[in-house]
């Protein structure tokens, strides 16, 4: 199936758009070859929720005229735009006096804040200023620092859904998701900011996305089936979208370490992935209504 204009991605890397790839669309996690974990004492085939989808792997380079409908023009606004890039070197000096690279786990990875005050401290003003520059002079606040096992498929899952004292392979992945909250409709999501994640890992991680905003996407369903006798809404549109457009492209970033992607996760479908890595993927979240 073919693109439709929709979210653009900007690229202020070097390589411009060379990490981004394209591919045939979806599927339910049922039907793929998963990959397994295999990372210091875990080993275990990850396991998904029932209607989880995920791209497909048959991933190829964007052609010119993918290209033009995915990489940005000048009208680049929070809610329809990823933006790509490096955080200043001065920061990236900063993160690597701190170690996290070794890390072998996120406990491991927040003693090393808890183990550097003054170095956190550094590392606070000078992403204050850093973000600053992106902010586009609205607040933003500090979500958090995550790690993620090497070689997972995707990385989102919904611990509430979990029993207390949950174990890592009991976890059940989502899939290609949108985020939203309670207090958001398909409506509105695109007025809900975005996050930028930065990679403070030692290998590159993957973030997955469909260039369709929330409207776009229910649009398409209409389409096919009277979205409200069925109820869409932010939690089911997901699992509808691709199973009426199992066709859509997914495109694909792949973000090296320092590199921070900006995007409008309540907006769109994502999810980030750590496939083919073999060490911990670690990253830091804020949320706000960055742009660049
Ligand atoms: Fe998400």
């Amino acid at each position: 199936m073919r693109l439709k204009q929709g979210i653009r991605l900007h690229s202020l890397l070097p390589e411009g758009y060379d990490a981004v790839f394209i591919n045939s669309g979806t599927s339910p996690y049922q039907e793929q070859v998963l990959a397994e974990v295999d990372f210091q004492d875990w080993h275990f085939t990850p396991l998904f929720e029932d209607d989880a989808y995920l791209p497909k792997k048959d991933w190829r380079k964007m052609n010119p005229q993918e290209a033009s409908i995915i990489c940005s023009k000048t009208t680049r606004k929070d809610y329809n735009t990823i933006f790509t890039g490096y955080i200043p070197e001065e920061l990236q000096d900063t993160i690597r006096q701190l170690g996290l690279e070794q890390s072998q786990n996120r406990e491991e990875v927040m003693q090393k804040f808890r183990d550097h005050p003054a170095t956190v401290q550094q590392l606070n003003t000078k992403m204050q200023q850093f973000l600053t520059t992106v902010a586009d002079n609205k607040p933003f606040h500090f979500h958090c620092i995550a790690a993620n096992l090497p070689n997972l498929e995707m990385v989102a899952c919904d611990i509430t859904r979990l029993r207390e004292n949950f174990t890592v392979p009991e976890k059940r992945y989502i899939g290609l998701h949108n985020d939203g909250t309670q207090f958001m409709t398909l409506h509105t999501t695109h007025k809900a900011g975005n996050r930028i994640t930065i990679n403070l890992g030692k290998q590159s991680r993957i973030f997955y996305f469909v260039n369709l905003t929330m409207i776009q996407a229910l649009n398409m369903l209409a389409k096919k089936i009277d979205v409200k006798e069925q109820g869409i809404n932010i939690h089911n549109v997901s699992a509808h979208f691709f199973k009426h457009y199992p066709e859509y492209p997914v495109i694909k970033f792949i973000q090296q370490p320092y590199q921070y992607y900006i995007a409008p996760t309540d907006n769109c479908f994502h999810d980030g992935s750590t496939l083919g890595n073999t060490v911990l993927d670690i990253n830091m979240v804020y949320f706000g209504t960055f742009r660049c």
